[in-house]
């Protein structure tokens, strides 16, 4: 699973010229997706080979053309670490990620529960489907001049990532999609108790948000993961609300940028 998701057992394909091309610049934009509408009509299409080595794919450091995960099989193998240490022990709850893109790492958390037969836990996948938001800098400093948001790259519609799930057989009744910002889904969502919270929204507010509205349904036991903690704006935030709430549980460290705390 953790190898099919994250596309290793592949060599990296070429991409279109189209699917990173909100980070060019205008002109060069239009001119990409125009020559590339006009080659579309008579089926060609214009790709190229990018320079990433097997490394920054293992290790999750690139944004991947076809992988379902971005994360790298360090951070999947320590999700499969504290989902199954939470079985084990019996922490109560269920399972989210906030910031779930094309839902790999959703997928990988359903498939650790079938693999256990367990039936009485859920897996929240929280997402804009749409991709990041402006930054609002005003309310949070720390995203002013954030660029997520113009990478349309983030944006994978819902419907999209429930083929994912269909794709692995793992689409039922125990996923449940929080489609929408988090700030106006997260209080709302029937979550009752969480065993895993997993974070990856890569911005200040999201983390932060995040934090605050689901930290406190988080049972004692239960882990804390941070994706992003090489971001600075992530790792602000999470400092923010560790010192703010006065967590001092071991921060551990699951790579360049994954970190997890368990709940006290
Ligand atoms: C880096 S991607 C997540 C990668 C994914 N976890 C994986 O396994 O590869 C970040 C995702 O967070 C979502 N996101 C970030 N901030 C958000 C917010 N405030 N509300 C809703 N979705 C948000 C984006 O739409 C995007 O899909």
């Amino acid at each position: 699973m953790k190898n099919t998701l994250s596309f290793l057992l592949w060599p990296e394909p070429p991409i279109a010229i189209t699917a990173m091309n909100s980070s060019r610049s205008p002109v060069v934009r239009f001119l990409v997706s125009t020559i590339s509408k006009i080659l579309d009509k008579i089926r060609l299409q214009i790709v190229y080979k990018r320079d990433i080595s097997e490394d920054q794919r293992i290790t999750g450091q690139i944004w991947p053309g076809y992988a379902e995960t971005m994360i790298g099989l360090k951070r999947l193998d320590s999700l499969q670490h504290c989902i199954e240490t939470v079985l084990k022990d019996g922490v109560e709850g269920d399972l989210i990620e906030t910031g779930a893109w094309r839902g790999g790492a959703c997928i990988f958390m359903r498939a650790v529960l079938a693999a256990y037969e367990i039936e009485n836990r859920k897996i929240f996948v929280a997402d804009s489907f749409e991709g990041l938001p402006r930054p609002d800098s005003e309310k949070y400093p720390s995203d002013k001049g954030d660029k997520h948001h113009i990478h349309t790259y983030f944006a994978v519609s819902r419907k999209d990532v429930e083929n994912n799930f269909r794709k692995y057989g793992l689409l039922d009744d125990q996923v449940v999609f929080l489609e929408g910002w988090f700030k106006d889904t997260l209080p709302k969502a029937p979550i009752e108790k969480l065993s895993i919270l997993r974070l990856d929204g890569d911005m200040y507010g999201s983390t932060l948000e995040s934090l605050e509205i689901l930290y406190p349904k988080l049972s004692s036991g239960g882990f804390c993961i941070i994706d992003d903690y090489a971001l600075p704006g992530c790792k602000a935030a999470v400092d923010d609300f560790r010192s703010g709430n006065a967590i001092d549980s071991e921060m551990n460290i699951i790579d360049w940028t994954g970190r997890y705390w368990r709940k006290e």
